[in-house]
């Protein structure tokens, strides 16, 4: 489903949306977005809060580093990965497939 625009996620940036009720957050890697789960799995926090470096998501609150493509981990504390979603950009619109 639909979830933003290109606009509203530029590069290098993060942006937390909903698709079919499913917290997600999207990153803008060197103008590729992708899409996780919003939920660290460290502490079920949101990853939106936090950063994107590179293509890796910084958790806001302790510091936990995830591929923003795949979901996988890179950095304690956290110690299993988040789910990744499929994305298509359409004219302009991001599509999240979160099936
Ligand atoms: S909640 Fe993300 S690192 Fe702790």
């Amino acid at each position: 489903m639909k979830v933003a625009t290109i606009d509203q996620c530029p590069v290098g940036m993060l942006k937390g949306v909903t698709a079919d009720g499913v917290p997600v957050v999207l990153a803008n890697v060197e103008g590729k977005i992708c899409a996780l789960e919003d939920v660290c799995s460290h502490e079920d926090l949101p990853l939106s809060d936090g950063e994107l470096e590179g293509n890796e998501v910084v958790c806001l609150y302790h510091g936990a580093r995830f591929d923003a493509c795949s979901g996988a981990r890179k950095t304690l504390p956290a110690v299993r990965p988040v789910r990744s979603y499929p994305v298509e950009v359409r004219d302009g619109e991001i599509f999240v497939d979160t099936a």
